[in-house]
């Protein structure tokens, strides 16, 4: 990658650690700007492997594959790149099996390790043919977008869409390493950028008022991609993620915090045929859930509205199909719903996840509260826009 102009002062790669509760299962993440050529150490060193196979989606495979596969070669490392069409309506089990049958048609054996490069959508595949591939094999994430490198690529969830719903195919497989170059950014699309804040709002949102504020002081320099705040954005939304699934691996408890927008996320995401970029789905999500969460008393007064000021001022769009009997629909087959019932993350206040009475992390929701404030944040974003 090459080194950005600007004279900023630059920290150098940090690494948080993910603990994990098996000491096998711990790995770090690296979070630097023009730290990409550290990879073949980080390779030798956390994932050594036979043979290593990137899986990439084509849009960044043009941008960052060659010069990754070169970076690792010049390392004497046998790398071979596997691409399929970007873009979140390829999450599928057919990417899934082409790219599995292209690494088996390839002759890579069990001693190899999978590198995803790219974006969520990436990772997630990649994960999730790691996870299966000849019963497992290792896992290396290089997310390449901003929502990959602050939330996609720690925690160990990886999977495909199908018809029935987002994510509801897949597996847990915690990477070896992970490595976050800030520097590949520069060539986000504004869209994928903003995408990406709406999870460090979330991780504001749910666990730490102080990089909430944080984002909200520093919105500009965010926006205008600074260096340094960016290596600083990611390092804690990093920080704040590991410390849930690092207490929570598999979803048990606490890290349905994780999820805070998600659920109506997912709904809109499904009921737009993915047409709503995830971290856009999220944003609007988190409105709509913060509403349900003021409705029911769980959520302080205002929530909403510190939310939505937030999003604004970083140019996040709240888009909210006016559909609401689908939503509603759409969040009955959110793998979040246990039996029946269809369970929601809220926010007991901006920085602080909800619990329940019994100490739960989810709060069961009736679908007229949901139609309630899916109704009322449409009212409220119809006067934003109209300048009532
Ligand atoms: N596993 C998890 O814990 C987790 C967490 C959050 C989101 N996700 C998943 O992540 C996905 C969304 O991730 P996303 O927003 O990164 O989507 P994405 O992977 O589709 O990337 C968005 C776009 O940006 C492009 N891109 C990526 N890096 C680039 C770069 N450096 N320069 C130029 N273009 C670049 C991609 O080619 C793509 O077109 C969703 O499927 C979501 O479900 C997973
Ligand atoms: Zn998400």
């Amino acid at each position: 990658m090459q080194a950005r102009e600007e004279a900023t002062a630059m920290p150098d790669c940090g690494v948080i650690r993910v603990a994990m509760t098996a000491a096998a299962e711990a790995y770090d993440v690296h979070v630097g700007a023009d730290v990409l050529d550290r990879l073949p150490a980080m390779l030798r060193q956390a994932a050594p492997a036979f043979r290593y196979a990137v899986i990439s989606d084509d849009h960044v495979a043009h941008l960052y594959g060659s010069e990754l596969i070169r970076c690792l070669r010049e390392d004497s490392l046998t790398v071979d790149l596997f691409t399929f069409p970007s873009g979140e309506a390829n999450k599928t089990r057919e990417t899934w099996s082409a790219l599995t049958d292209a690494i088996l048609g390839a002759g890579v054996g069990r001693d190899a390790c999978i590198i995803g490069l790219g974006g969520g959508v990436t990772g997630d595949v990649a994960g999730f043919v790691a996870a299966t591939y000849m019963r497992g094999i290792p896992v290396v994430h290089v997310p390449t977008s901003l929502l990959a490198m602050l939330d996609a690529s720690v925690g160990g969830k990886t999977g495909v869409d199908v018809d029935a719903g987002k994510n509801l195919v897949g597996a847990f497989i915690q990477p070896r390493v992970v490595l976050a170059d800030t520097t590949v950014l520069r060539t986000l699309s504004d869209s994928d950028f903003r995408a990406g804040l709406a999870e460090a709002v979330k991780h504001g949102f749910i666990a730490d008022l102080r990089h909430l504020e944080w984002i909200e002081r520093h919105g500009r320099d965010i926006l205008e991609r600074d260096p340094g705040h960016l290596v600083e954005l990611v390092r804690t939304s990093v920080a704040i993620k590991a410390a849930i699934v690092t207490e929570d691996p598999f979803e048990i408890g606490r890290r349905a915090t994780l999820n805070f927008g998600h659920t109506i996320g997912h709904a809109l995401e499904r009921v737009s045929r993915y047409s709503i970029p995830h971290g856009y789905a999220v944003a609007a999500g988190m409105v709509v859930e913060c509403r349900i969460g003021e409705i029911l008393g769980v959520s302080a007064p205002d929530t909403a509205s510190r939310l939505l000021a937030v999003l604004y001022s970083l140019g996040i769009p709240v888009m909210l199909p006016d559909v609401v009997d689908d939503v509603v629909e759409a969040t009955r087959s959110d793998k979040k719903g246990r039996a029946s019932s269809v369970r929601y993350a809220l926010v007991a206040r901006p920085g602080q996840g909800a619990r329940t009475g019994a100490g739960g992390w989810t709060f069961e929701v009736q679908p007229e509260v949901v139609r309630t404030a899916l109704r009322a944040a449409l009212v409220a974003l119809s006067q934003e826009n109209t300048g009532v």
